[in-house]
């Protein structure tokens, strides 16, 4: 994730430069050097988060590089902060007609610091050299791309659970719209590895489905929205040819023959473009086929279903427990095996975890089928999902894409939501204020930061990375939200040891000087500040939660301890008694 803070300490440095650079003159020339050397390192920083998973140097080098990054941002703040006080005393002076006089010692001090960092942070860059990164990661795309194509064909020998989801798409395709004139668009919603792909495939070979549509044709988008690709692909997936020196027009034409008159359905899997243009550029080809004709979309992202979708939208639900159970059975132990006894259990519990994810279901399945020894089973019921090995195809890597999806501004947002607990209510204003407070946003030309915040959560929400909290009888509450608890150990593994939630008196190895970002719970009834709370000096977010009334040592006031944090930004304790602090 360091790519995220750096974009961070990146628009710091550079709103610092075009606005406040007057006020200490004299650093901005190692400002602008600093602002290059960031941005030289940026350009290969995707390349190195995915390599990192399989390098440990690499890993090294970017913790080193987070480090330095959060180091300079921290200077940033001092910089600012102490321009802000000139600045104020700047008008007091003004308004006595004495003239302006910046603190001399400081302005030396913050030049030389700014300096070192920017020369420890040259090292860094150079030493990139060494991993041989990519700036451009066009060919891990490739990768990436052949590796999750799909067809028309349902690769899993049993799907569980979804005759429901089927008969409902089925239905309307065939009977609700097979009268209307305009093509209907409809779009299949949730988050990764939920299975729309699956639901679109028994959709599609579905026996009133192939006698219904003249037309059946599987197409698979994925991130690249290439019409000129796109159209190709259609006219040969149905039996059609195309040459490559043919040009749009020609492809137009090609393709409105093929489908002209005919009632059709087409199958867009996998599809991540939110450009309108360019699915406009695509529809007006389509529309062309007789009445019913009817394009099925699949994606994670909502905002894509808002803009293609001519039907309501179908948001897939999660598989039952029971059905989940199913496949991870079929998977862990075959068909026709019954598990053991002293595992059957844990086995149990480990579904639980899977979340009605059948992407989980299944690779959590496979992953223990060679695996029969009860203590084995008893790791990986007791490990977090982010802590178990990671193949290609598993279940952070698929989760990760939704990530890997998101503007480079919002994924420090995304990422910091890790500091909840799983399941946690999060308030929509609360996580906003936060993240102003941690500087991950500002104002924007003339939104104010709370409305960019409230920007960059509607994102994350639209593509399914919060959702909204359904209380016991399934009710949603305005403004209450809450993480899915796959994407939340999706944000965990982004976060890594940057953000850690843990009880107070057992606390988590995962605390450490690399932590910023903690949620104490605290379960006694006295309140001192944890020891391991020190483990965490540089700590910026400190939540603090009770999970019974606590009583404070000192009359409804925070202890004093606190203030031995200097790099804190936000604290928050969750007690009605505190009176002040
Ligand atoms: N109901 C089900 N029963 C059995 N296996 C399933 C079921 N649904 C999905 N699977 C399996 O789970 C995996 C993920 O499913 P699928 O690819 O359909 O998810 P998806 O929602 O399309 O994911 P993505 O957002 O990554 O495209 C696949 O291997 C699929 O075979
Ligand atoms: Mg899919």
């Amino acid at each position: 994730m360091a790519e995220a803070i750096l974009q961070v300490v990146l628009d710091n440095l550079n709103s610092l430069i075009k606005n406040e650079l007057g006020l200490l003159h004299g650093v901005e020339k190692e400002m602008e050097k600093l602002s290059s050397t960031l941005s030289t390192i940026q350009a290969v920083l995707e390349d190195a988060e995915e390599k990192q998973l399989k390098d440990k140097a690499l890993q090294n080098w970017l913790r080193k590089l987070k480090d330095a990054a959060y180091e300079v941002d921290d200077l940033l703040d001092e910089y600012k902060t102490e321009a802000s006080r000139l600045a104020d005393d700047n008008k007091v002076h003004a308004a006595y007609l004495t003239c302006f006089r910046p603190n001399v010692l400081f302005h030396h001090n913050i030049g030389n610091r700014i300096k070192d960092a920017r020369e420890m942070l040259d090292g860094i860059a150079e030493e990139r050299i060494k991993f041989h990164l990519r700036e451009a990661v066009a060919d891990r795309r490739v990768e990436v791309r052949a590796r999750r194509e799909t067809g028309s064909v349902v690769a899993q020998p049993e799907v569980y659970g979804r005759e429901e989801d089927k008969e409902k798409i089925v239905e309307r395709l065939v009977k609700d719209v097979a009268g209307s004139d305009d093509i209907s668009i409809y779009p299949i919603v949730g988050m990764g590895g939920l299975g729309k792909t699956t639901l679109a495939q028994l959709v599609f070979n579905d026996d009133r489905i192939k006698r219904h549509f003249e037309f059946r044709i599987w197409v698979f988008v994925f991130e690249d929205f290439n019409v000129r690709r796109l159209m190709t692909d259609i006219i040969t997936s149905s039996g059609g040819n195309v040459s490559e020196a043919w040009n749009l027009d020609l492809l137009q034409r090609r393709l409105k023959d093929m489908l002209d008159g005919k009632r059709y359905l087409l199958v867009l899997d996998d599809v991540w473009n939110e450009d309108q243009e360019k699915w406009d550029q695509l529809k007006c080809t389509l529309t062309c086929g007789s009445k019913g004709s009817s394009v099925v979309v699949t994606t994670r992202l909502a905002k894509v279903a808002s803009i293609v979708g001519t039907l309501p939208v179908y948001r897939l639900s999660d598989l039952s427990e029971d059905d989940c159970w199913l496949l991870f059975k079929q998977r862990a132990f075959g068909n026709d095996t019954e598990p053991p006894m002293n595992i059957l259990a844990i086995a149990k519990e480990i579904v639980k975890k899977c979340k009605g994810v059948p992407l989980a279901a299944k690779t959590l399945g496979s992953l223990m089928h060679f695996k029969s020894n009860e203590n084995e089973w008893l790791h990986v019921k007791d490990s977090e999902l982010w802590n178990l090995p990671q193949e290609e195809n598993s279940i952070l890597p698929a989760l990760r894409l939704s990530y890997a999806n998101l503007p480079v501004e919002l994924r420090q947002c995304f990422a910091f939501c890790a500091v909840f607990p799983k399941n946690a209510e999060i308030k929509k204003e609360r996580l906003i204020h936060l993240w102003m407070a941690n500087g991950f946003i500002s104002s924007k030309g003339s939104l104010e930061a709370e409305a960019v915040g409230n920007e960059i959560f509607n994102e994350l929400y639209w593509r399914s990375l919060i959702q909204d909290f359904a209380g016991d009888n399934g009710s949603t509450y305005n403004q209450i939200y809450k993480m899915h608890d796959l994407v939340h150990d999706l944000a965990q593994s982004i976060a890594g040891d940057e953000c850690c939630i843990t009880k107070a008196e057992r606390p988590s190895d995962h605390l450490s000087r690399q932590t910023r970002h903690v949620t104490f719970t605290l379960s006694k009834d006295s309140f001192t500040i944890p020891h391991a709370l020190y483990r965490v000096e540089f700590s910026r977010t400190l939540l603090i939660q009770p999970t019974y009334p606590i009583i404070l040592t000192n009359s409804g006031e925070c202890p004093s301890d606190i203030s031995k944090f200097h790099r804190l930004r936000a604290l928050e304790f969750i007690d009605p008694r505190l009176t002040k602090f």
